[in-house]
């Protein structure tokens, strides 16, 4: 089935919005092409101390994922979105955010109807085991205060086999997932913003521990053999958990429960 393009629209993603968002939210910038929304916030917000700007395009010609790879990022259906926020203190007081996002998005698609998602720390979103959707945080700042923190998130929703053969792991949209009637893009658009908004513009206060056992309940690594790989080096072992503080836990065997804060995890064969 073809599905008729759903174009991005301001008026429409602002009607959906709840007021715990529109107290928050400052312009809505939308791109038909860009080279990244999260390079976009970056330049629009250096010399600002606006919070709450949200950047959506229709195609990104460089999307960044993690790692240094490139998010690929076709015209008209998936989701580019961006959101940035100043706080007031240094990074160290938004450690993870990035978490609390993951469960933010798993809240929206949940609220839309979607079942069986998970999360693979530190923050892809996944269905039944292939990814959905991931997000990418940027921080900058002074260590003491203030900084500035652009949450990106990529979400796939309508992509051809073609246009998503350059993806190096298994991958899903929520066309498939639905059978073809995922929800309208305005909607789902204002629904993350609707469940991310409030969340970041709290999270100075908050901090991770009101997300923690949501985080837990869909945390799908849980058990599960690994390989971290941080920088050229190589950890395997079975996944414990998250700490309180958003950081891996590895049971490594000989060298006990280890825990770490950066790496790349991949499912041991
Ligand atoms: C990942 O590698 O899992 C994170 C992907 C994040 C992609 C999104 S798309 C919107 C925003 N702009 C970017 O350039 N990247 C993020």
């Amino acid at each position: 089935m073809v599905r008729p393009l759903e174009l991005l629209d301001e008026d429409i993603i602002r009607s959906h919005l709840k007021p715990r968002a529109l107290e928050h939210i400052g312009a809505i910038y939308i791109h038909d092409r860009i080279d990244s929304t999260n390079c976009f916030l970056r330049s629009a917000i250096a010399e600002s101390e606006v919070s709450g700007i949200i950047c959506l395009a229709e195609s990104q010609t460089a999307g960044k994922g993690r790692s240094g790879r490139r998010w690929i990022s076709p015209f008209g259906h998936n989701v580019y979105f961006s959101l940035a926020w100043q706080y007031p203190s240094g990074p160290a007081n938004v450690s993870g955010i990035s978490l609390a996002i993951g469960v933010a998005v798993i809240r929206a698609l949940t609220l839309l109807g979607i079942s069986d998602l998970g999360l693979k720390w530190p923050n892809d979103i996944l269905w039944k085991g292939k990814k959905l959707g991931g997000i990418l945080i940027e921080v900058s700042g002074d260590i003491n205060g203030p900084c500035k923190v652009i949450i990106g998130l990529g979400l796939n929703t309508l992509m051809s086999r073609e246009e998503g053969a350059e993806i190096d792991q298994d991958w899903v949209d929520l066309e498939t997932i639905t059978h073809s009637s995922s929800p309208n893009r305005n909607y789902l658009v204002a629904t993350l913003i609707n469940e991310t908004l409030p969340l970041v513009a709290e999270y100075d206060k908050t901090g991770l521990d009101p997300f923690l056992v949501d985080w837990r309940n869909s945390d799908c690594m849980i058990g599960k053999s690994v390989v971290l790989h941080i920088g050229g080096q190589k950890i395997a072992g079975i996944v414990a958990g998250i700490s309180d503080d958003g950081l891996i836990q590895l049971d490594t065997g000989e060298n006990g429960l280890r825990t770490y804060a950066s790496g790349e995890v991949s499912f041991h064969p």
